[in-house]
C-alpha cells in the first residue's frame, strides 16, 4: 500500500488515479485545506477501483504513527504541503510549520514504522536565478527568493542529511527528491483539475478563469524580457505526465538494491512563452483570451526549463503529451466544471 499525503489535492488525485490505474493500493492522507473529498470520490470513478482516505495533519504525529500501525505502507509519496509563493512572505511561520515540521513528523513516524522509501514533491525554484537554463540536476541549489522556495530547499536538505545519517543503519532512508517544472492540464475526462482558492496566482488557472468568464482579463507580466517574444518562458508539463513520473520513481525506488538519495527533475525540457501560451489556449479552444501587458511581476525569471536526460536515462520516463494537450485537457475541466468542486 502506497500512502500519499495531500493526495486530495491538484498533483496529488491525477497521482492517485495512476497508481490505482497500475493496481497500487492507496491511502489517502489529507487534511483537506486546499482539497475536497470530491475529487477522490471521482479519480474511483474514473478508476473503478476503491482508495482509502484518512482526514489529518501530517504534523499530528500521534495520528501517523496509527496509520502506519493500521496499514501496510510500504512507500510514502509526499504531496502535503501549502505552495501559494506569496501568502508565504505574509506568513512564513504558517509555511515553514507545514511545510518543513510537516514533513519531520512525517519521516520520524516513517522510522519508527520502518517504513524507507519517501518520494518528495520539490520545486524547479530550488535552482535559484543563479544558473542559466536548462536547470541541471547537478547543479548546487541557489538562492531561494520566498519562504515557499525556501521550505522545499530546507526539506531537500532535511531528507539529503537524514538519508547519509541513516545509509549504514537497518532502515536507511530511501529518497527521491523530484524536482517539478511547471505543471498544468487536467485529466482527458475532464472529471478532475486545478481547482485553486481564490483569484489564481499561477498563469494556467488564471487563462482558464478568464475564458470561463470568471475573471475579465489576463495581465501579461512583463513583454520585455530577453525572450523570443518579450514574455517570461517557462517549462510546462501536463499534470498526468507528472503524475507518471512519479509512478517512474517509485518502481525505481523498489528495484533500487541500495537507498540513495536521487534528484530528478520532472519537466518537458521546452520552453514556452505566456504569449505562446496564451494564443496556443485561444487557436485550440476556440476562445478569445482578453489581455493587457502589465509590469514584471517581482522574483520572476525571464527563462526556465529543465534538462530531462537524467530522468530519461535513469527512470525511462519523459513527457508525452504536448502543449495542445495541456490547454485542451485544461479547457475540459474548467468548461465542465466552471466552479470547480463546488457544485
Ligand atoms: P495542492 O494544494 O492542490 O495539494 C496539496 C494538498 O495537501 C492539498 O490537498 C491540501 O489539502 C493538503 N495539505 C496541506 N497541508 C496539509 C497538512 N498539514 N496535512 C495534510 N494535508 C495537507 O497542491 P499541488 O499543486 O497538488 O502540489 C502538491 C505538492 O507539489 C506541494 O508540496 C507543492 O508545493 C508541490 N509543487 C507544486 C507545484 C505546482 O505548480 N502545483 C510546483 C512545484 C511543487
Ligand atoms: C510560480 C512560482 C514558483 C512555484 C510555481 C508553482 C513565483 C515567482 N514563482 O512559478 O515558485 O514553484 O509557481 O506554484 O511566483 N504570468 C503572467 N500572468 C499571470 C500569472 C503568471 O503573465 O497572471 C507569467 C509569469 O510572469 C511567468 C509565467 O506566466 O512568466 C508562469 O507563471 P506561474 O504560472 O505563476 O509560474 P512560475 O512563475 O514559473
Amino acid at each position: 500500500m502506497i500512502l500519499v499525503t495531500g493526495g486530495a489535492g491538484y498533483i496529488g488525485s491525477h497521482t492517485v488515479l495512476e497508481l490505482l490505474n497500475d493496481n497500487y493500493k492507496v491511502l489517502v492522507l489529507d487534511n483537506l485545506s486546499n482539497a475536497s473529498v470530491e475529487s477522490l470520490q471521482r479519480v474511483e470513478q474514473i478508476s473503478g477501483r476503491k482508495l482509502t482516505f484518512v482526514q489529518g495533519d501530517i504534523r499530528d504525529e500521534a495520528g501517523l504513527h496509527e496509520l502506519f500501525s493500521a496499514y501496510p505502507i510500504e512507500a510514502v509519496i509526499h504531496f502535503a504541503g501549502l505552495k501559494a509563493v506569496g501568502e508565504s512572505v505574509e506568513k512564513p511561520t504558517e509555511y515553514y510549520d507545514v511545510n518543513v515540521n510537516g514533513s519531520l513528523c512525517l519521516v520520524r513516524a516513517m522510522q519508527k514504522a520502518g517504513v524507507s522509501k519517501l518520494v518528495f514533491s520539490s520545486s524547479a525554484t530550488v535552482y535559484g536565478e543563479e544558473a542559466p537554463a536548462p536547470y541541471k540536476e547537478s547543479m548546487p541549489r541557489g538562492t531561494t527568493t520566498n519562504p515557499y522556495g525556501t521550505s522545499k530547499a530546507m526539506v531537500e536538505q532535511i531528507l539529503t542529511d537524514i538519508h547519509a545519517a541513516s545509509k549504514n543503519t537497518a532502515n536507511p532512508l530511501d529518497v527521491t527528491l523530484l524536482r517539478y517544472f511547471n505543471p498544468i492540464g487536467a485529466h482527458e475526462s475532464g472529471l478532475i483539475g486545478e481547482d485553486p482558492q481564490g483569484i489564481p496566482n499561477n498563469l494556467m488557472p488564471y487563462i482558464s478563469q478568464v475564458a470561463v468568464g470568471r475573471l475579465p482579463e489576463l495581465s501579461v507580466f512583463g513583454d520585455d524580457y530577453e525572450t523570443s517574444d518579450g514574455s517570461g518562458v517557462r517549462d510546462y508539463i501536463h499534470v498526468v505526465d507528472l503524475a507518471k513520473g512519479h509512478l517512474a520513481a517509485l518502481n525505481k525506488m523498489f528495484s533500487n538494491k541500495e537507498a540513495e538519495c536521487a534528484i530528478y527533475n520532472l519537466g518537458s525540457g521546452k520552453g514556452t512563452s505566456v504569449f505562446e501560451l496564451v494564443h496556443a489556449f485561444e487557436h485550440e479552444n476556440g476562445v478569445k483570451i482578453p489581455y493587457k501587458v502589465a509590469p514584471r511581476r517581482a522574483g520572476d525569471l525571464a527563462t526556465c526549463y529543465a534538462a530531462v536526460d537524467k530522468a530519461a536515462k535513469e527512470l525511462n520516463w519523459r513527457t508525452e503529451k504536448t502543449i495542445k494537450d495541456m490547454v485542451r485537457d485544461t479547457w475540459r475541466w474548467q468548461s465542465n466544471n466552471p466552479n470547480g468542486y463546488k457544485k
